[in-house]
């Protein structure tokens, strides 16, 4: 019986089928392409797409993934205090990343709630946090009744501007959250030395960067505690999940217990007994982690497919004039790609506006997004800051200047409007389809004027 529409077997022989269909076709290098590329219409305006095949759907697995869901589920051990598999994937996945130890949660966001209240994050606390990045990571903050304090962004390398992180600290400050968002790592050398400086807690929010390199260490392992997750569309998928990572024992346990309704555990928490700690029920399931044992074994090489073809795209993509790869932070060694990231400048493609831009290229059969907005200004900022609570915890001056400071994120903002992003299921295929995607831009660009 056939489980999936596209089935890792599936994957399998068509990587194969594909890779000999790589040695069978010469590339045609850029500028070949730009003299047909000027004469073809573009598909937006009724010309023949770069593409028509399909790219792969995510996630993918093999049938050996059917047999131990199918025991978890006849063992009737279906939950972490009474299986296995959990404490199994917790030991494998530390030692793939790194980590001393590994708490794993229902999901990311519930993985950053534990370790902000572990780290002392508190009602009235304020945390610098990078403003490019998923809304979990400020509804995490709020959910503490702290307030998050945007530094702004790099927009070379999407991540927290280390100088802006300096000036947004004052005596309210408690912790920075990087986030490694798009699986770029933060600059976490100059956050640390900051956070070092102000007695300030670092929890990275690497729920995007499973494998990421900084230095020689993984992202998630240079703060005081990382968090990741494992929801549906991430490397290392199990519908929701994730973790916290850490190498503190005090810390961990305290992670443990808060996870699971605040039941004491580990040898820092030896001799106490019923409930000393507050606590949550953030736990995964046995049935999460046995999905993620089967994904996590493909973990490396999917990683290294993503990095060949992402530095495949750079080299090709940097050529054409308006298109500026993302860079990697000072100290970053390696991102995960969980986006592939550009700029798009539209003063070289004549004032094509970004969203023309993204819709000329889905018309050619790449699929690519725009990625984050200014979502502080969203609602749920305003929302938060004018409850009752927030008005009790924080001053009104400080909520005023607050709210102003929102408008003074110009690095960011900048960012919002000229990011285009690929997705990283797109990175597993083969060279002839990175080259798809290369001469899909290149025929935008060669026909900018058509398209305006
Ligand atoms: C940067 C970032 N932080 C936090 C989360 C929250 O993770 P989850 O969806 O598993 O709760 C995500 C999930 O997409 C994310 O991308």
């Amino acid at each position: 019986m056939k489980t999936d529409r596209y089935s890792r077997r599936d994957f399998i022989i068509g990587t194969a089928a594909g890779a000999a269909g790589t040695m069978l076709t010469t590339h045609i290098p850029l500028f070949a392409f730009k003299k047909s590329l000027q004469a073809s219409k573009p598909a937006l305006t009724g010309g023949d797409p770069v593409r028509t095949r399909d790219w792969m759907k995510w996630p993918v697995w093999d049938r050996d993934a059917e047999d131990p869901m199918i025991e978890v589920l006849r063992s009737g051990n279906w939950w972490s205090g009474g299986g296995t598999r959990c404490q199994e994937f917790e030991q494998k996945y530390g030692r793939l990343i790194g980590a001393r130890r590994v708490v794993t949660t229902a999901s990311g966001t519930t993985a950053l709630i534990a370790a902000m209240h572990v780290l002392g994050v508190d009602a009235g606390d304020e945390v610098i946090v990078s403003p490019y990045t998923f809304i979990a990571t400020y509804n995490v903050i709020f959910n503490q009744k702290a307030l998050p304090v945007f530094a702004d962004t790099n927009q070379e390398t999407f991540t927290m501007n280390p100088h802006s992180i300096q000036e947004r600290v004052n005596e309210r400050t408690s912790a920075i959250l990087p986030v490694h968002i798009l699986g770029l790592p933060a600059d976490m050398n100059r956050i640390n030395a900051i956070a070092k400086k102000h007695g300030l807690v670092v929890i990275e929010d690497a729920c995007q960067a499973w494998l990421a390199e900084y230095g020689d260490k993984m992202c998630g392992t240079l703060g005081d505690l990382g968090c990741f997750s494992f929801q549906q569309f991430k490397h290392i998928p199990s519908g929701e999940g994730g973790a916290v990572v850490g190498d503190d024992d005090r810390l961990m346990d305290l992670v443990h217990a808060y996870h699971n309704c605040g039941r004491p555990h580990g040898e820092t928490m030896a001799g106490l007994s019923g409930y000393p700690v507050r606590g949550s029920n953030k736990r995964m399931t046995e049935f999460q982690a046995v999905i993620l044992l089967s994904q996590m074994k493909r973990a490396r090489s999917d990683a290294d497919r993503r990095l060949e073809n992402a530095l495949y795209l750079d080299s090709k993509l940097k050529e054409i004039p308006g298109i500026i790869p993302y860079q990697l932070a000072d100290g970053a060694t390696r991102s995960a790609y969980h986006l592939y990231p550009f700029r798009y400048k539209k003063e070289f493609f004549d004032e094509l506006p970004r969203e023309r831009f993204l819709a000329a290229l889905r018309a050619e059969g790449i699929p690519c997004s725009g990625g984050y907005g200014q979502q502080y200004f969203d609602g749920l900022v305003e929302e938060a800051i004018k409850s009752r609570g927030y008005r009790r915890l924080f001053s009104k001056q400080r909520l005023n200047r607050y709210r102003e400071e929102l408008h003074h994120l110009p690095d960011n903002d900048q960012l919002t409007r000229e990011a285009v992003w690929f997705y990283q299921h797109m990175l597993l295929a083969e060279k002839k389809d990175m080259d798809d995607i290369i001469h899909a831009v290149q025929k935008v660009y060669e026909n900018r004027k058509q398209l305006l």
